[in-house]
């Protein structure tokens, strides 16, 4: 079965899917995205995904390509289309195709695109294993809480995690303090127990994940800090762990070559690994 795409207002094979060689994407990264994850066929916390669409899109003054009842049915149909059961849906808002000029242009129409595709369920190994870190300068932005597709400082920094073995890199600001992975939201347990993760300020990604599981820590009664941590703690922590809505959460057994606690995924972290479904909104 050839992958379907929604493309500008049609669904197209992927080998006939295009947009136009002067879309923004393409020439400024111009543009926001969105990666929900499917589960059952249905979208996992669909609302909050969108919600944090049209911020992005708000703060950069790139019109919403359709309505929210639209964009859903429209994500439906391309899940649909590809027989997605377990996967993702990506969907990429760019400003538009026009005369290349940094300045907005007048009369551009922004350009939608959504494909989806299958995988298999998060390895099991990687929660049951955990997963090696490494930690690289944070070089992007500093609007990171918008979710634009200008990755390119992620891709060095995933890049540099596979060549030296690890999972994902950790991003450490200009004062030493851990701002979130590459492609995940970073966590500690520290030695007392309490979780610990970045506000989610202009430094980081606002993580669906990271916002679900803030409900389950609540409901475990778990101890929770929202502060910034410095690696330093990291590495002296019980647990550490990564979540997105790829990953879930994903616990990390080795920080730059050292053993995470005992080296083995953490109590707290397995739990909330456990428990994060009866928590996500499927729709
Ligand atoms: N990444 N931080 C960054 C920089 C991210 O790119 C992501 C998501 C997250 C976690 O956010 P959420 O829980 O909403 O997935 C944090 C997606 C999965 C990606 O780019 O593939």
């Amino acid at each position: 079965m050839s992958r379907i795409a929604y493309v500008a207002g049609q669904y197209l094979p992927h080998r006939q899917a295009a947009v136009h060689i002067e879309d923004r994407g393409f020439q400024f990264a111009d543009g926001v995205y969105e990666v929900i994850s499917v589960v059952g066929g249905r979208l996992v916390d669909a609302e909050r995904h969108l919600k944090r669409l049209k911020r992005s899109l708000g703060e950069l003054r790139i019109p919403a390509p359709l309505g929210d009842a639209a964009l859903g049915i429209v994500l439906h149909e391309v899940i649909r289309r590809n027989g997605v059961d377990t996967g993702i849906v990506y969907l990429q808002v760019t400003r538009g195709a026009a005369p290349r000029e940094h300045a907005f242009p007048k009369a551009a129409k922004p350009t939608l695109v959504v494909t989806s595709r299958r995988s298999r369920p998060p390895d099991p190994r990687l929660g049951d294993d955990g997963i090696a870190v490494i930690t690289i300068p944070d070089i992007r932005w500093q609007r990171c809480d918008i979710k634009s597709v200008a990755l390119i400082a992620n891709v060095l920094g995933k890049q540099q995690a596979r060549e030296k073995g690890a999972y994902e890199a950790w991003q450490v600001d200009q004062v030493g303090q851990v701002t979130e992975g590459t492609s995940t939201n970073a966590w500690i347990v520290t030695c007392d127990g309490a979780v610990v993760t970045r506000p989610a300020d202009f430094g980081i990604l606002r993580g669906i994940t990271r916002t679900v599981l803030l409900d389950v820590i609540a409901e475990q009664g778990l101890k929770f800090e929202e502060r910034p941590f410095t690696m330093d703690e990291a590495y002296t922590a019980r647990e550490a762990f990564i979540t997105s809505a790829t990953q879930f959460v994903t616990p990390v057994v080795r920080l730059d070559g050292r053993p995470v606690g005992n080296g083995a995924p953490g109590l707290i972290a397995t739990a909330l690994r456990r428990d994060f479904h009866d928590h996500a909104e499927i729709a």
